[in-house]
């Protein structure tokens, strides 16, 4: 393999695209759109440089890292790669998140590698042990019927090679899907038998934005209980820290990043709490896409159709708010038997497989 001499550094996230140094940012979030374009083959998850700015920008709650390849040796070369890094910092501290991409030019000359090996030493620089990072792999095709076996459903294309010849090991398999949003009637038949099948006991709230002050200790609750309670395969991670800051910081950059976040609850009529939650999000340069992000039943108030009635409500409500939307994309680990057969009636079908891999340093 020919090795193409690169150099390494780190990209700042400046103040505005306006200022001075912002050029060396806006071709790393071109050079991410260029990757997310050649994989999904559409503009779906083009993040607009300005949304860039506040998505990659640390906060109390993670340290973001971005390290760029350079083409050459020589100060000023063009950008051919970026290794994004997430650290946790309230919680899970001994994790690091990391994802590399080459421009298709650069590839298979080693750049991907020496961007992992900068971004290995940063993590550990910030004593993290268990790295993890993501590949994703659509079905050629579009929907099919899910297969049986996990291993089997990630192919050894590029991604999944480089991961596992880095020593990662797959450790979850979630099937992601899309729901092609079609006629109002449709959603409405679903949410009315829900209605029915969960009875009178629970009453759904809901909101935009911000959560009402009244009820965010509680939806801090759910968000905390969401990070255990959905599956996680063989991944080292614990229960996250959260709480109303928490809440409200989560709720702030979605406002940066110009998006709307839709989220319904359920409450329990007969005890006041919240039983559970689920969150759709759109961002505002392209409405035509949603993503269908948590959704969290608390483990008293499962088997009422509580799942159903929220994401069905949720999705009513999407038509009203957001017409333009026309499709819903999630990702659900493909144990996750309930969430999937929920999702299935929904009209959600899958589209393709993400693997969620890990690294233990220590290990070697
Ligand atoms: C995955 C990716 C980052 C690899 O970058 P790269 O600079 O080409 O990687 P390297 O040249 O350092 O390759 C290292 C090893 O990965 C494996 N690999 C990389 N591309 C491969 C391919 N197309 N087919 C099979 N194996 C491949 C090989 O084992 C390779 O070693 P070798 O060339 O000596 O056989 C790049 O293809 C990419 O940006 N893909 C899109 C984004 C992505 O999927 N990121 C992965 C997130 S973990």
């Amino acid at each position: 393999m020919t090795q193409m001499p690169v150099s390494i550094e780190p990209i700042a996230v400046p103040d505005s695209l306006d200022a001075p140094g912002a050029e060396d940012f806006v071709a790393v979030a071109e050079l991410l759109n260029a990757q997310l374009r050649e994989f999904w083959g559409n503009d779906d998850f083009y993040g607009p440089p300005q949304a860039q700015l506040a998505g990659r920008r640390s906060t109390e709650t993670r340290r973001r890292e971005m390290l760029a390849a350079r083409a050459g040796t020589e100060p000023g070369g063009t950008i051919v790669g970026v290794a994004l890094v997430n650290l946790p910092l309230t919680d899970n501290l001994h994790t690091g998140y990391v994802n590399v991409v080459v421009a298709p030019s650069a590839r298979r000359q080693g750049v991907g590698t020496q961007l992992y090996a900068a971004a290995e030493e940063l993590a550990v620089s910030h004593n993290r042990r268990m790295l993890m990072a993501e590949t994703e792999h659509l079905l050629p095709g579009g929907s099919v019927q899910p297969e049986s076996g996990t291993e089997s459903r990630i192919p050894q294309d590029a991604a999944a090679a480089f991961a596992a010849g880095l020593g990662f090991r797959l450790e979850l398999v979630d099937r992601i899907s899309r729901l092609e949003l079609g006629s109002a009637a449709a959603g409405i038949a679903v949410l009315q038998q829900a209605e029915a099948a969960a009875g009178a006991g629970y009453e759904l709230e809901f909101w935009s934005g911000a959560c009402p002050e009244d009820l965010v200790e509680a939806y801090a609750q759910l968000r905390q209980k969401m990070s255990t309670d959905a599956p996680m395969g063989g991944l080292d991670l614990a229960e996250e820290a959260w709480d109303e800051a928490r809440v409200r910081e989560a709720e702030g950059l979605a406002r940066d990043m110009d998006a709307e976040v839709l989220v319904s609850a359920a409450r329990h009529v007969a005890t006041g709490e919240l039983a559970g939650h689920t969150v759709l999000e759109v961002f505002r340069n392209n409405p035509a896409v949603v993503y269908q992000d948590d959704t969290l039943v608390l483990e008293g108030h499962r088997g009422n159709r509580l799942g159903m009635l929220l994401k069905a409500a949720n999705l009513v409500r999407l038509r009203e708010v957001v017409p333009e939307a026309l499709r819903v994309y999630t990702w659900n680990a493909e144990e996750n038997r309930y969430m999937l057969s929920i999702n299935e009636q929904l009209g959600f079908r899958a589209i393709g497989y993400s693997g969620e891999w890990q690294r233990e340093l220590s290990a070697g």
